[in-house]
């Protein structure tokens, strides 16, 4: 079962067909991503169940390795990833609470929640710093966010080439998302009690989105 919190009132956030397109690209992508980032997702999410927030949950591809029966709170902007991200949720068993809102401004309860999961999204959001700033908000202490995020390579690399001349279409493109973030450090300055993270290294073809990261922080 979907449940809306707010009216879908405005389709303001994503362009039509970019953000179409990204739903379109990411679900063709799916089976790709997941023989790749499974392992990581399964130890990242596996124990995660009862009521939880996935911030920028695009079409659900963290579902899969959820409890049926969990409540996940999608704090997900963009309405052209709603019907594929309400679709997932059923095959999935996934009670789903679509927040139609950014995740700077989350519209839930100080301390409501045992956990938050982020998967390739702080890359995207306008202003990282306010969203980690909510996650925290909202999570009880002792609560986590779980993390899988890509990032900017070493300086003077290869890849970081890439990332800097690609930067700019690529961010058109996929609709904010900078390959040039140092997300690790954000979430060590983000306030959390205790932060693990530890580096990914996913062999893909798209050089801009390696290297990746992923753990955890504890609020
Ligand atoms: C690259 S997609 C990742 C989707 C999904 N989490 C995954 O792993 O495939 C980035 C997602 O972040 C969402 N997003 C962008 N800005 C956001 C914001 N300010 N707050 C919450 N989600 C946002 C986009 O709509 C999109 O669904």
């Amino acid at each position: 079962m979907t449940t809306l919190t707010t009216p879908r009132a405005a389709r303001t956030s994503g362009n039509p067909v970019r953000g179409r397109f990204n739903s379109w690209f990411l679900d063709l992508l799916d089976e790709y991503v997941e023989r790749r980032l499974g392992d990581v997702r399964r130890e990242l999410l596996g124990g995660l169940g009862g009521e939880v927030a996935e911030i920028g949950a695009g079409n659900g591809p963290t579902f899969r390795h959820l409890r049926p029966g969990t409540v996940v709170h999608a704090i997900e902007p963009n309405p052209w990833f709603h019907r594929r991200l309400a679709a997932e949720a059923r095959r999935r068993g996934i009670e789903l609470v679509l927040h139609p809102v950014s995740a700077e401004r989350i519209d839930l309860p100080d301390g409501s929640l045992d956990a938050v999961i982020s998967s390739l999204v702080l890359c995207t959001v306008a202003d990282p710093a306010a969203v980690l700033a909510e996650v925290r908000r909202v999570l009880r202490p002792g609560g986590r966010l779980v993390f899988l995020e890509h990032v900017a390579a070493r300086p003077g690399s290869v890849v970081r080439l890439v990332q800097q001349a690609t930067a700019r279409p690529w961010r058109w493109v996929f609709e904010g998302c900078r390959t040039d973030r140092d997300t690790g450090r954000a979430v060590r300055a983000a306030g959390f009690a205790s932060v693990e993270v530890r580096d990914i290294r996913m062999a893909t073809v798209f050089v801009p989105i390696r290297p990746q990261i992923a753990g955890t922080a504890i609020r």
